[in-house]
């Protein structure tokens, strides 16, 4: 664990994010409708982001981040709005390439990529965004079909059977011919991530996947996030829902000013008595919420 920075500018708590039900300590484990093929093959190690850099104007976003995320691991990544949370994940993905530093994949390095190379390194990497990203022209099967047609190039039937099987696995088989304007909020975000695992994404980024939903619909947003995690998916998640998230990661970072400041397990960065800044901040989600 690194040690914070204190004072400077007073935190921006974050948009309202209701709590939601950690699953009960003594429940059996859940049964993943996933496969788990992500967590084996290969090395350990699948993600690694070192000194990422991105100064717009003379606005510094990123400063020096570096992150590691082995196979089949998740790591959430909390703070303050405006910290750099989405501008990291966006590096990451190299949507937006770092000014410097790099992103290495299964060791191969984004920074070093052809453009081609870098639109299949992006391939391989799922993003989730708070405001799902769907079309709404299209029912919630063609928004899984469409890309699996134009970039992997697969035949009608074929994507069809394909978007067919990942809006199952996400609980929405009866809903694949219905449009974007008539499913709920936690149903789009749902078919979104549908969407995303179809293209076979080695490693999910989830920028506040539950945080435009009422708070009824989070939990079963939540629910597929943690068949993913059970399934053995690798993912790194901006997330306010501290109470779900400290259940399954073993790593907490928190963000702000552009820097990772603390780095540590939730139980140790949120223990009693710690005077993190991760707990200070949770306590005033909590505040807010009536729990983290
Ligand atoms: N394209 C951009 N140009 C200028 N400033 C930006 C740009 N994108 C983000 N920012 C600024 O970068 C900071 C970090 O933003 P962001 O990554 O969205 O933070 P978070 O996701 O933690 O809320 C904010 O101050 C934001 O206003
Ligand atoms: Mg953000």
């Amino acid at each position: 664990m690194t040690a914070s920075p204190q004072g400077a500018s007073a935190p921006q708590v974050p948009r309202p994010a209701p709590a939601a039900e950690p699953p009960p300590a003594d429940s059996p484990p859940a049964r993943s409708p996933y496969p788990a093929p992500w967590a084996g093959g290969g090395p350990r190690r699948l993600l690694e982001a070192c000194g990422i850099t991105r100064t717009v104007g003379d606005k510094r976003l990123l400063d020096d981040v570096s992150l590691t995320l082995d196979r089949g691991e998740l790591k959430v990544l909390i703070g303050p709005s405006g910290g750099g949370k989405s501008t990291l994940l966006q590096c990451i993905h190299f949507l937006t390439p770092p000014d410097s530093g790099d992103v290495l994949l299964d060791g191969k390095s984004a920074r070093e990529m052809s453009r081609r190379n870098i639109c299949l390194f992006r391939r391989e990497i799922g993003m989730i965004f708070q405001d799902f990203n769907l079309f709404d022209h299209l029912t919630a099967r063609d928004n899984v079909a469409v890309a699996l047609r134009r970039v992997k190039g697969l035949p009608k039937g074929e994507a069809y059977g394909r978007a067919a099987l990942e809006l199952e696995r996400v609980g929405l088989a009866d809903k694949a011919l219905l449009y974007p304007a008539q499913l709920s909020g936690g149903q789009k975000q749902r078919v979104s991530i549908a969407r995303a695992l179809a293209m076979d994404p080695k490693v999910m980024l989830l920028d506040e996947p539950t945080s435009a939903l009422d708070p009824e619909l989070i939990g079963e947003v939540l629910k597929v996030i943690q068949d993913l995690h059970d399934g053995g998916m690798t993912m790194l998640m901006v997330t306010h829902q501290v109470g779900f998230a400290r259940h399954m990661t073993h790593e907490f970072l928190f963000m702000e000013e552009g820097r990772i400041t603390e780095r540590g397990s939730p139980g140790e960065l949120l223990r009693e008595g710690s005077g993190t800044r991760t707990a200070d901040f949770c306590s005033k989600l909590s505040e807010i919420h009536g729990r983290a």
